[in-house]
C-alpha cells in the first residue's frame, strides 16, 4: 500500500501533475508516520518494513532494487538549515538497513554499495563499499572478505 501509494506519487511527479505528487506525501505521513517524497526513485522488489513506520527518505535519494528498509531508518542530508549544497544518497541493489540506522550525507555523493548491510542504529556519514557491513556510530564498514576470513578461522562449534 506504502509504495503503490509512492509510485502513483511519483508517476504523477514525473509527468508534471500538479498538487496529487503532494497530496500523497502528506497522506502517506499521516498514515505511515513515514516521509517518502515523489523525488525519491524506488527500485523495483525494495520493501520498507512494518509499514514504513518512522522511516525518513531525502528527496534526492535513489535506492536500487531488492532492498530492505526496517523502520526508523533516516536518509537524510546532515545539515539542519538545508541552504548547503543539494546532496544525494544513493542506495545499491539488495543493500538492508536495518532498525534505526541513520545515512546522512553532509555534502556531495554518498553511496552504501550494493549486497551492504547497514547495521540497526549505526550512523553512516561516508561511503560504504559493495559487500559491506556498516556498524557503529559513526558506522565503520568490515569488508565482506575480512568477515569471511575471521568466520573461516572459528572453530565449527562456534558456527
Ligand atoms: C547487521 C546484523 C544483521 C549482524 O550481521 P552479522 O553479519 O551477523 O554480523 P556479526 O554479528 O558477525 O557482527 C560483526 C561485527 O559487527 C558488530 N555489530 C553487529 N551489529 C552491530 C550493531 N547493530 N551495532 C554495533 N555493532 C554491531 C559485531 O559486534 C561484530 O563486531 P566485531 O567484528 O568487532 O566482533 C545485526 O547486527 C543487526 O543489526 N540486526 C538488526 C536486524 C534488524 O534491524 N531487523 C529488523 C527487526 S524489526
Amino acid at each position: 500500500m506504502l509504495l503503490r501509494l509512492h509510485s502513483i506519487a511519483r508517476w504523477c511527479y514525473l509527468h508534471k501533475i500538479p498538487f496529487v505528487p503532494r497530496v500523497i506525501k502528506g497522506l502517506i505521513f499521516l498514515l505511515f508516520s513515514c516521509i517518502l517524497p515523489p523525488e525519491c526513485s524506488i527500485g523495483s522488489g525494495t520493501r520498507l518494513w512494518h509499514h514504513g513506520w518512522c522511516i525518513g527518505i531525502l528527496p534526492s535519494a535513489e535506492i536500487g532494487r531488492d532492498c530492505n528498509i526496517y523502520n526508523q531508518v533516516e536518509i537524510a542530508g546532515g545539515d539542519d538549515d538545508q541552504t548547503g549544497p543539494p546532496v544525494r544518497i544513493i542506495i545499491g541493489d539488495r543493500v538492508n538497513i536495518c532498525t534505526g540506522a541513520k545515512v546522512l550525507c553532509k555534502s556531495g555523493t554518498l553511496t552504501i554499495g550494493e549486497g551492504s548491510t547497514v547495521a540497526a542504529n549505526a550512523v553512516v556519514l561516508s561511503d560504504v563499499p559493495p559487500y559491506s557491513l556498516a556498524v557503529g556510530v559513526p558506522a565503520r564498514c568490515i569488508p565482506k572478505k575480512r568477515r569471511d576470513v575471521i568466520r573461516s578461522k572459528q572453530p565449527a562449534s562456534v558456527g
